[in-house]
């Protein structure tokens, strides 16, 4: 038996969702375990794609069990609407094969409203996050302040109305008084929760005595990250970050398994970089080489459509997440996107202050400072997408993958050439008892 996390090691959109879905295929249980529907994971099978926010990668396996464990937020609209769109493409979804933890909280459309009344007032003073205005760090605030509402909450709507009514007198404050937007009203909102709780009772279980039989069983789980190291409240780019931890520490916090039986990590590294929403970005490329990165890459994202910034590959922040997540394989996607730039880089050190550092440094000023220093590498022209096995890469390619390698001290275990789950190089059996 094997428990796998995967994790991104950037910040957000490495390809998480891609290598879930193909890695699924011999795990007993994929887990979400942190994050909500800000997360955006893209599956494309035999030229079919699927984006999820919410349904753990493994959904299109109708014989494995998916769990949204009680990290996650879960906007209960967002799942319905997210769980229509599959069925109506032929995906089985019954709560035989998705399970959701009672502990979960629940993102309530306040949450929503909060977010991005934060988000308007901070734009015109240029304080803005950039988040994905869908609620997460007011829901998460809530969980921290024992006012969150939660998944099992909607199977006693007597309970969760008297508790909503209390919560309400703060939010409607905050949003009227403080915010000049609207208020929110008990039974329009009690009228959402009962039809919540009608199509979720079913769902609804203690997912933790899921994960925690299928361990002692011997049975391989698959943890599925969402956002990246660089995105973790604790240990990111603060305040640029999202509100829960992607690092490998979030999979035991977030889905109950105990910490000693996590025993493998693989980090999610993209052949460059990007970034969503606001923060450092020593790396990026701005002009026309960033927008040909973008293009070639469709780097949009796929929860809010924003253009994402784009540059070159920083091996000391990557180096930085193997090192916070106990990486022990790379997973590298995107090679394919490189393909007709002049040249290509990483960067391998960092010039700070008439210094040469190799670590991330902590203080947002310091990194905001922070000259990348590069090493180069000759372009390539052909094109890679149907390479299955290393060999079949060239030259240039081969050794920025054993250059990357070197750099952060961890093997590739995977390698992606193309969006396609048929469009990667396995270099590992991540999963040798297939129970
Ligand atoms: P996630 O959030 O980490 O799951 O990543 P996203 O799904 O947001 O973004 C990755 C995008 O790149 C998606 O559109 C994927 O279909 C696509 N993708 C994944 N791997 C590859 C690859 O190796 N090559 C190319 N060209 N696209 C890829
Ligand atoms: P996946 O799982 C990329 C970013 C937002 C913003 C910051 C905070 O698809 O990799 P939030 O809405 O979480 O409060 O926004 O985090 N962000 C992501 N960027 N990929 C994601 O998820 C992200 N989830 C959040 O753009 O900068
Ligand atoms: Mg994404």
């Amino acid at each position: 038996m094997t428990n796998l996390a995967v994790i991104g090691t950037q910040w957000g959109d490495e390809g998480k969702g891609k290598i879930v879905d193909l890695l699924t295929e011999k795990a007993s249980v994929v887990v979400r375990f942190q994050g909500g529907n800000n997360a955006g994971h893209t599956l494309v099978v035999d030229g079919q794609t699927y984006a999820l926010h919410l349904v753990p990668s493994g959904i299109l396996h109708p014989d494995k069990t998916a769990v949204i464990a009680s990290g996650v937020v879960v906007d209960p609209q967002v799942l319905l609407e997210e769980m229509a769109k599959l069925r109506a493409r032929g995906v089985f979804i019954s709560p035989k094969n998705l399970k959701i933890s009672e502990k979960a909280h629940i993102i309530l459309p306040y949450h929503k409203a909060l977010d991005q009344a934060r988000e308007s007032i901070a734009a015109q003073g240029d304080h803005r996050i950039g988040t994905t205005g869908r609620g997460i760090g007011p829901a998460y605030e809530d969980k921290a302040s024992r006012l969150g509402l939660r998944m099992g909450d909607l199977l006693n709507l007597k309970l969760f109305r008297q508790r909503l009514e209390r919560v309400l007198v703060e939010k409607n404050c905050l949003l009227v008084g403080l915010y000049r937007s609207s208020s929110f009203s008990i039974d329009s909102l009690m009228e959402l929760v009962e039809n919540w709780a009608n199509q979720f009772k079913a769902f609804i279980v203690d997912t933790f005595q899921i994960i925690n039989q299928a361990a002692k069983e011997g049975r391989n789980i698959l943890f599925e990250g969402a956002q990246g190291v660089q995105l973790d409240i604790d240990h990111g780019t603060y305040p640029f970050v999202t509100s829960s931890n992607p690092t490998a520490g979030g999979v035991s916090v977030g889905s109950g398994l105990c910490p000693k039986l996590l025993d493998s990590v693989l980090g999610l590294v993209k052949a460059y970089t990007s970034r969503v929403g606001e923060g450092p970005f020593p790396t990026e490329i701005k002009g026309t080489a960033g927008d040909r990165l973008r293009k070639n890459g469709n780097e949009y994202g796929t929860t809010t459509g924003r253009p994402r910034r784009c540059g070159w590959l920083d091996a000391v922040l990557v180096k930085n997440s193997v090192e916070l997540c106990g990486i022990d394989r790379l997973a590298i996607t995107k090679l394919d996107v490189l393909r007709g730039l002049p040249e290509i880089k990483i960067a391998t050190h960092y010039m700070l202050n008439k210094e040469k550092i190799d670590y991330v440094p902590a203080s947002l000023a310091s990194l905001s400072q922070a000259e990348p220093i590069y090493e180069t590498f000759p372009g390539f022209d052909q094109d890679i997408t149907k390479a299955s096995k290393v060999g079949d890469l060239p030259d240039p390619v081969r050794r920025y993958l054993d250059r990357l390698s070197e750099l952060v001290g961890v093997p590739a275990g995977v390698i992606s050439v193309g969006p396609d789950r048929h469009q990667t190089i396995m270099l590992h059996d991540f999963f040798p008892s297939s129970v």
